[in-house]
């Protein structure tokens, strides 16, 4: 087992490594030992599989256990759902020391801290990851939220929480689809801000989503991957400057997911996005094309695309309407050299001759 630590407005610790789900009692009793009570926010896909796990765990810890299950996707990730449980917790009589745990993929966390983040203003989560995405990405660094019509993640607050258990035993139940969309996010620290992760991605890339078998390996790549995001964490928590570096390949990818009216899968998008940045950066000669094919090559090698037939012109009226945007310039995150990212303000102008190799520099 890896374990992290995390110290941002609450120091906590990221548990990683196979098996964990079955002491997960243990952790959430050591993080919150004055709860009594205990609420497991799952979804119908994932309650099948590890509830009652979650649930011997914590009952042997002597927490009183309630359960509220919701229906998978992303449609249930709205105001009713978080209404259901907040009335769970208020008809049990939770109190200011009492805890939830989200166990699911990146929706069911994003939730679960919302709920736990406004319900008596704020209560203690932890965080049980299932997937590689919320594994590697969501469930680390206080980010929770619903969407609105208008919107994804339009509501949410900065929420951090008590502790994260990631059991990679889990990611052996993944389809395989939703396995190859985290191995974006993966790829991800490693062309930001990691090149031991960069090389033994490269490494392995013959073996391919076949990775997954290996458990001491994934145990070791999401080790690296959140230690990189515990590392942006610590040093910009509220998302106000390197923070925004995570959003690599995100800017171009959000508008691809909003406009097939979020069919496809969000890691796909983010693979997307890259592969068009990576090709802006190469035409405006910032990247070097031997470093751009390797890049491009590491993330068709996981079974993700490149590209998309997406305008440049959608993509900037897209990225404008963008919740991250802030005032008239965007915030661009290039990778000119594998390992180091920045962050550059792009009017909108500039960022459609960027993307369209017109001359603008990156
Ligand atoms: N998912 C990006 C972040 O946590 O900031």
């Amino acid at each position: 087992m890896i374990r992290t630590p995390v110290k941002a407005s609450k120091t906590y610790e990221i548990y990683t490594g196979s098996g964990l789900l079955d002491s997960c009692g243990k952790v959430m009793r050591e993080v919150s030992p004055q709860s009594t009570k205990l609420l497991i926010i799952s979804e119908s896909n994932v309650a099948p599989l590890y509830l009652d796990r979650v649930k011997d765990s914590a009952v042997s810890e002597g927490l009183e256990v309630f359960t509220f299950v919701f229906e998978a996707g992303e449609a249930s990730k709205n105001i009713n759902t978080i209404s259901g449980m907040w009335g769970v917790m208020a008809k049990a009589g939770f109190t200011r020391t009492d805890l939830v745990a989200a166990l699911g993929g990146g929706v069911t966390g994003d939730m679960a801290g919302f709920a736990a983040a406004t319900f008596l203003r704020g209560i203690n989560v932890v965080q049980i990851p299932t997937s590689l995405l919320a594994m590697v990405d969501a469930s680390v660094g206080g980010k929770t939220g619903i969407d609105l019509p208008e919107g994804k993640n339009q509501v949410g607050a900065f929420w951090q929480p008590s502790a994260v258990i990631e059991d990679t035993d889990c990611l052996k139940t993944l389809p395989d689809e939703v396995f190859t969309e985290g191995m974006a996010e993966v790829i991800k620290y490693a062309y930001i801000m990691d090149t031991s992760l960069y090389s033994l991605l490269e490494e392995k890339a013959f073996l391919g989503i076949g990775i997954r078998e290996n458990a001491t390996l994934m145990e070791r790549i999401v080790g690296m991957c959140v230690a990189d995001k515990a590392d942006v964490i610590m040093s910009d928590e509220f998302d106000n400057g390197r923070r925004q570096t995570l959003n690599y390949g995100h800017t171009v990818g959000h508008v691809i997911e909003r406009n097939s009216n979020f069919t496809k899968p969000h890691g796909v998008c983010v693979a997307k996005g890259m592969g068009i940045i990576i090709d802006a950066c190469e035409k405006a000669g910032t990247l070097a094309s031997e470093e751009a094919s390797k890049m491009r090559a590491l993330i068709k090698a996981y079974g993700l695309p490149v590209d998309d037939d997406i305008t440049p012109e959608d993509v900037v009226s897209g990225a404008m309407n963008d919740k991250k945007k802030r005032g008239n310039t965007l915030s661009v995150i290039l990778v000119n050299k594998i390992g180091v990212s920045e962050i550059k303000k792009m009017t909108p102008d500039e960022f459609l001759k960027f993307l369209k190799g017109d001359g603008a520099s990156c």
